[in-house]
């Protein structure tokens, strides 16, 4: 074991276990993309006019008031679009190109992986620059930041909704098996940026730990699995991942 950095303690034991390792799974949720000035759901700054998520990201909450739900995605919206990824994304795009057998899995619907780089990403919430018509069931792609007339409609006359996953939703067909295969597969998995309390991208941690990887966490604070980690980095995504990679790629 290396001496660590200062105020990021095992980073160079990470880095020997990132360089050792033949597959990697990665698992990213919002903290990832903070540092892009895209809001987390929960903790500081969180919050949209004190609504919850669990509150908001429902077909029920959609049914109620679908011009609610939408306001929200167009808050939302428009951050993520002035957003552009940070150096932990780019740091994965680095380490995909290391390591042969490597699988990024994320909760994140705001498009920073595949702006960065990244080439193959399991959007286990879906995206939120694609629209779907509740109706007809076309989807299609929408950039703009906001929609200008809440809630849109489909040239079938259906209302329109984003193309992510809500509370209460089943993923997209096949996803979270890839997912379970990847980690299940992996001698490591990362995971960056989740408070990992929405299932079942949460329970992907305790499965590759059965599975027999090594866990390394990286957030800011503590999780329900820190102490299930090998290593928990604690610090922001977008200086402790980019210090893990270059160590790795000595
Ligand atoms: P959360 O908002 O629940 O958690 C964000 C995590 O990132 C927290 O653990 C923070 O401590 C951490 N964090 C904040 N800034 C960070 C930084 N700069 N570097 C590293 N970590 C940082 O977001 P998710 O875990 O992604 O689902 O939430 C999971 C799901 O709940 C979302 O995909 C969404 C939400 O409801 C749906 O909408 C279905």
């Amino acid at each position: 074991m290396g001496d660590s950095a200062p105020g990021v303690p095992g980073l160079d034991l990470a880095g020997d276990w990132v360089t050792r390792a033949a597959s990697v799974a990665v698992l990213t949720g919002a903290g990832i993309s903070a540092e892009s000035g895209v809001p987390t759901f929960r903790g500081a700054g969180g919050l949209w006019r004190r609504f919850r998520p669990e509150d908001l990201a429902t077909p029920e909450a959609f049914a109620r008031d679908p011009r609610l739900v939408w306001e929200w995605y167009n808050w939302r919206r428009e951050r993520m679009a002035e957003a552009r990824p940070n150096a932990a994304h780019f740091a994965l795009v680095n380490l995909e190109a290391r390591i042969a057998r490597f699988t990024l899995i994320t909760q994140n619907v705001d498009g920073l992986h595949e702006r960065a780089g990244s080439a193959k990403i399991l959007k286990l919430h879906g995206d939120i620059w694609r629209l779907r018509c509740t109706s007809c069931g076309a989807d299609w792609p929408d950039r703009r930041a906001t929609l200008p007339k809440l809630p849109p409609h489909c040239a079938c006359g259906g209302v329109v909704r984003p193309d992510v996953v809500w509370f209460g939703e089943p993923l997209p067909a096949g996803m979270i098996e890839e997912a379970r295969h990847a980690v299940t597969n992996a001698e490591l998995l990362l995971v960056i940026g989740t408070s990992a309390l929405v299932e079942p991208a949460a329970g992907l941690i305790p499965l590759a730990k059965r599975s027999g990887a090594k866990v390394i966490e990286i957030n800011t604070e503590d999780t329900p699995f820190s102490g299930l980690a090998d290593f928990a980095l604690r610090g922001p995504a977008g200086e402790v991942l980019p210090q893990l990679v270059e160590r790795a790629s000595r």
